[in-house]
């Protein structure tokens, strides 16, 4: 609706979390997909340094926060 995005910048972005629910995002997951990730980024010379690293950040925080998503959803899950 135009204002600023204050849920998705805190929360990250709810439908992403909710695209990989199905998936189990582990921290293994989360390290191995991190690690493609900044080897597809390192071989195109096309992209900045610079931009590279803000990419490489954001694609950290994301990553995690999906991983956190996954535990979060593992414990709702748990038979008592
Ligand atoms: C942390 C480890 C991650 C794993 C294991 C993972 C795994 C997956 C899988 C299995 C899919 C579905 C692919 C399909 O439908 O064929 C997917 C979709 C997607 N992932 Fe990830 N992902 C990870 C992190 C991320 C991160 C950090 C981002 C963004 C920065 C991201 C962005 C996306 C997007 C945009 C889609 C497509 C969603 C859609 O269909 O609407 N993923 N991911």
């Amino acid at each position: 609706m135009g204002g600023p995005a204050l849920y998705s910048e805190r929360k990250g972005d709810p439908a992403l979390t909710g695209r990989h629910s199905p998936f189990p995002v582990t921290h293994q997951a989360a390290e191995r997909w991190f690690y493609h990730m900044e080897k597809a980024l390192e071989s195109t010379p096309y992209i900045d340094a610079d931009s590279k690293l803000k990419m490489m950040k954001f694609f950290r925080r994301t990553a995690f926060f999906l991983v956190a998503g996954d535990e979060l959803k593992n414990e709702n899950q748990r038979v008592p």
